[in-house]
C-alpha cells in the first residue's frame, strides 16, 4: 500500500480528511483529489494510478461517466464507489455496471476506508502478477516464434515515471533527475525532438510535485500573435481590444498554486519574452488593458524541440530568460539513441492498444521486434506508437505481429547487415596485434548492446570499470 497512487473524486470534506489521515499520513500513499469528472479523466491519463475512488454525487451521467468509462479504458485500475444514501437504487446498479471493487455508503469511517483500500490494492497487485505470469507462460509456450534471445527485454517489467516507459540507462538517469526537479519549485526546461515525450514528462513532473492537487494548464506558444498569447496567459479586461466583450482571467492566474506548461517556448516574440521574464522574476501578471499589477504563484515548465542554447547564441532568444527557464534542464534523447527502449515501448503500446480496442494480438514476433529495434525513428516514440497501432489494425486476432505487418521501410531492414565484417588484425608485434583485436571486439560488443556498457561488459566477462578502461584506452566513441 505504501507509495500507491490513489485518485479521489469527491467534494466531500469529511471523505477527503479521512483519506488524508489514513492513506497519506499513515500509509504514505500519494492522493490526488479531483473536483470534477473532467479533471479526474485528465489525471488518469497522466498518472500511473493504482486505485480510483468516486463519490456518486460527482458523476454527472448515470449511464456514461468516469466510473463506467475507466472500466473500459483502464481495466486494471480497481474502482470504489461511495454512495450518498442507502436507499438510492442507482448506486448499486452503477457499482455493478462499472464492476466496482466495493460499494461504500456514507458516512465513511477512516478505518473502514483503510481496510477497503488495502484489500483493493492487494487484489489489484495479485491480478497484475497473474497477468505477468500468464504472459511469461505464453512466451515460453510460443518460444518458437517469439523467442526472446534477451528475455529481460520483454519479461522484466519496465521502469516507469508515470506514463513514461523506459529501460535505457539514459532515460533512467533523466527520470531520476526529473523526480528531483519535481520535488522543488524551480522552473524546468524540457528539450527534445518531436515525439520524444516532452509533454508526458511535464505531466509526470507536475503530478510528482507538491502542486499535484492543483491544476496543470498547458499553453502552446507557437503560432499565436503576441496579443492573443498575452490575453491567454495574462488575461485581459473588458474592452481591452475590439471584441473583448468580457474580461478574461488568463492562465497564469487560473493556475495559481498549480503548474503551467509552456510548449514550444522557442517560438515567442522578443517582446513577449520580456513579459515572461517579468512573470518568472516577480510572479507579476498584468492583464491586457489594465494598469493593475497582480501576482500569481505558478510553477513554470517550458518545452522546446529546438535547443534554446543555440537560439541564444544566434541572438534569437533572450539569454536571461533562458537561464530563468532552465532551473532544471531535462534533455530527452531521441529514440534512435536509446533503441533498447523499443521492445518495452512496443510491448506496452501493443498491450494498451489491444486492451482499448478489444483486439487479441498475441505478441510481436522476434523478427519483427528486431527490425523495430533497428529503425532510426525520425518521429521518435510517437512514430513507434503509430507503427504499433497500425500493426494491431492490420494483424488478425489471435495472431502475432509479423514482419509483413510492419510498414515497408521497417520491414525492409536487413537483419544480416550487422553480420561481423571480416576483420584484419593490425600491428607489427604480437602485442599490437592482440590490442587491435581487443579494440575490435570491445567496440563490436558495445555496438551490439547499443553502448549499454553493463551488457557489453557482461558479454565480454569484464567488470564495468574494466570496460570503461578499455573505452578510454582505445578512445572508443559512440557514433
Ligand atoms: N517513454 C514513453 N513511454 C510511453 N509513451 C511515450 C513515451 N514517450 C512518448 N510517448 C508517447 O508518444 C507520444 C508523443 O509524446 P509527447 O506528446 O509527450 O511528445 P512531445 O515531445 O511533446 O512531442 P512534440 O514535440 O511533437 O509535441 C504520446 O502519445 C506519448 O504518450
Ligand atoms: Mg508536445
Amino acid at each position: 500500500m505504501r507509495y500507491s497512487t490513489i485518485v479521489l473524486l469527491t467534494a466531500d470534506k469529511q471523505i477527503i480528511q479521512a483519506a488524508h489521515e489514513v492513506l497519506v499520513a499513515e500509509n504514505d500513499c500519494r492522493l490526488i483529489t479531483c473536483e470534477s469528472e473532467r479533471e479526474a479523466f485528465g489525471v488518469l491519463a497522466d498518472v500511473d494510478c493504482e486505485l480510483l475512488i468516486c463519490s456518486d454525487d460527482m458523476l454527472e451521467d448515470p449511464s456514461d461517466n468516469l466510473l463506467i468509462n475507466s472500466r473500459i479504458k483502464y481495466p486494471s485500475i480497481p474502482r470504489i464507489l461511495i454512495a450518498s444514501e442507502v436507499s438510492t437504487k442507482a448506486s448499486p446498479e452503477l457499482a455493478s455496471r462499472a464492476a466496482a471493487f466495493m460499494y461504500l455508503i456514507k458516512p465513511i469511517r477512516a478505518t473502514q476506508l483503510e481496510i477497503v483500500v488495502k484489500r483493493a490494492l492487494e487484489i489489484s497487485e495479485l491480478s497484475k502478477r497473474h497477468r505477468l505470469l500468464s504472459r511469461e507462460l505464453k512466451l515460453s509456450i510460443d518460444d518458437n516464434i517469439f523467442q526472446t534471445t534477451k528475455s529481460e527485454d520483454i519479461k522484466s517489467p519496465w521502469s516507469r515515471f508515470e506514463k513514461l516507459i523506459y529501460v535505457s540507462p539514459k532515460m533512467d538517469e533523466l527520470c531520476a533527475l526529473a523526480r528531483q526537479a519535481a520535488a522543488t519549485e524551480i522552473p524546468i526546461l524540457i528539450q527534445g525532438e518531436t515525439g520524444t515525450g516532452k509533454e508526458l514528462m511535464a505531466r509526470a513532473v507536475h503530478y510528482n510535485s507538491s502542486r499535484k492537487n492543483s491544476p496543470l494548464h498547458v499553453q502552446n506558444c507557437g503560432g499565436f500573435p503576441d496579443d492573443v498569447l498575452h490575453s491567454e496567459l495574462f488575461g485581459h479586461v473588458e474592452g481591452a481590444y475590439a471584441g473583448a466583450l468580457s474580461s478574461r482571467l488568463g492562465l497564469f492566474r487560473a493556475s495559481d498554486g498549480g503548474t503551467i506548461f509552456l510548449d514550444e517556448i522557442s517560438e515567442v516574440s522578443p517582446a513577449f519574452q520580456v513579459s515572461l521574464l517579468r512573470f518568472l522574476q516577480e510572479g507579476e501578471v498584468k492583464p491586457l488593458g489594465s494598469d493593475k499589477t497582480l501576482f500569481s504563484d505558478v510553477r513554470v515548465i517550458a518545452a522546446s524541440n529546438r535547443p534554446l542554447e543555440k537560439l541564444v547564441k544566434q541572438g534569437k532568444f533572450r539569454q536571461d530568460l533562458y537561464y530563468r527557464l532552465k532551473g532544471f534542464q531535462l534533455d530527452i534523447p531521441p529514440l534512435r539513441q536509446r533503441l533498447e527502449d523499443v521492445p518495452a515501448l512496443a510491448t506496452h503500446f501493443l498491450e494498451r492498444t489491444s486492451e482499448v480496442s478489444g483486439r487479441h494480438i498475441l505478441g510481436i514476433a522476434m523478427d519483427a521486434l528486431k527490425r523495430l529495434s533497428r529503425h532510426n525513428y525520425p518521429g521518435n516514440v510517437r512514430e513507434l506508437q503509430m507503427e504499433i497501432n497500425r500493426c494491431v489494425a492490420v494483424a488478425g486476432d489471435d495472431s502475432y505481429i509479423l514482419t509483413r505487418h510492419l510498414s515497408q521501410s521497417i520491414a525492409n531492414i536487413d537483419l544480416d547487415e550487422e553480420a561481423p565484417a571480416d576483420f584484419e588484425v593490425d600491428g607489427a608485434t604480437l602485442k599490437e596485434m592482440v590490442e587491435s583485436l581487443e579494440k575490435h571486439l570491445v567496440s563490436k560488443a558495445l555496438e551490439r548492446h547499443r553502448w549499454n556498457q553493463k551488457r557489453a561488459a557482461d558479454q565480454l566477462g569484464l567488470s564495468r570499470v574494466g570496460i570503461a578502461n578499455k573505452i578510454k584506452r582505445y578512445k572508443l566513441k559512440e557514433i
